[in-house]
């Protein structure tokens, strides 16, 4: 992306990862970081990451979904769907979920995020800044994600009504070497969250 602010000087933070680690959650221990969710609509990104922030909240670990529709209401609204506006999106969101993993969070994001460049460009950002960056496949087939249409929207995009749609008319990159790969076999949802819990605590970032 073009650069248009000049005469910007970075400030360091006088508060280091270990204070932040002090004041939050359980053992102290910083365990800021971000699990990416990307998947087709209907996948069960939403569902997957909300059920995993209930848990992690429940086990004292400080954490924050934020998520694709509900970004768009706010930070995101002037976006819409084109590539350049998804592109656009996921690096804005890419930043915000950086700035809460800095903070010492856990952040959950849950976006379609089709293309494989914005994502590795997401993980590149936290890693640039020392900050786990977990990429989670909710790998749900086309076909299930169709059956289920939870919002009607494959109905619509399917009557020409959407123009666009990931999966119909607009493109979806998977992920070639994600960390984590859920819901490809008709998993429960508490059999995914058990999956990303399994990897998080393999992981040493949970307890
Ligand atoms: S993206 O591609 O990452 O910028 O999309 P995201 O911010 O995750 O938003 C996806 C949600 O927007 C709704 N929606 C669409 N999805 C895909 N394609 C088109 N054209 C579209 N128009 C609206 C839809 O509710 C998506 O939510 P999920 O939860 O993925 O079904
Ligand atoms: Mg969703």
């Amino acid at each position: 992306t073009d650069v248009k602010a000049t005469n910007i000087t970075a400030v360091k933070h006088n508060v280091t990862r270990s204070k932040r680690a002090e004041m939050l959650g359980v053992d102290s221990k910083f365990r800021g970081c971000t699990i990416w969710f990307t998947g087709l609509s209907g996948a069960g990104k939403t569902t997957l990451s909300f059920a995993l922030e209930a848990e992690l909240c429940s086990r004292g670990v400080p954490c924050y979904g934020l998520d694709g529709d509900n970004m768009r209401t706010g930070l995101n609204k002037n976006l819409g769907f084109s590539p350049e506006d998804r592109m656009e999106n996921i690096r804005r969101v890419g930043e915000v979920a950086k700035l809460f993993a800095d903070g010492g969070i856990v952040a959950l994001a849950s976006f379609i995020s089709p293309f494989r460049s914005d994502r590795d460009r997401c993980r590149e950002l936290h890693e640039n800044s020392g900050l786990k960056f977990i990429e989670c496949y909710v790998a749900t087939p086309l076909q299930v994600c169709e059956a289920r249409d939870p919002k009607g929207l494959y109905q619509k995009a399917r009557a020409g009504l959407i123009k666009g749609f990931t999966g119909i008319d607009g493109v979806y990159e998977p992920p070639v070497n994600p960390d984590i790969v859920a819901g490809a076999n008709g998993e429960t949802v508490k059999e995914n969250v058990r999956l990303v819990l399994n990897y998080l605590e393999e992981n040493g970032i949970i307890p």
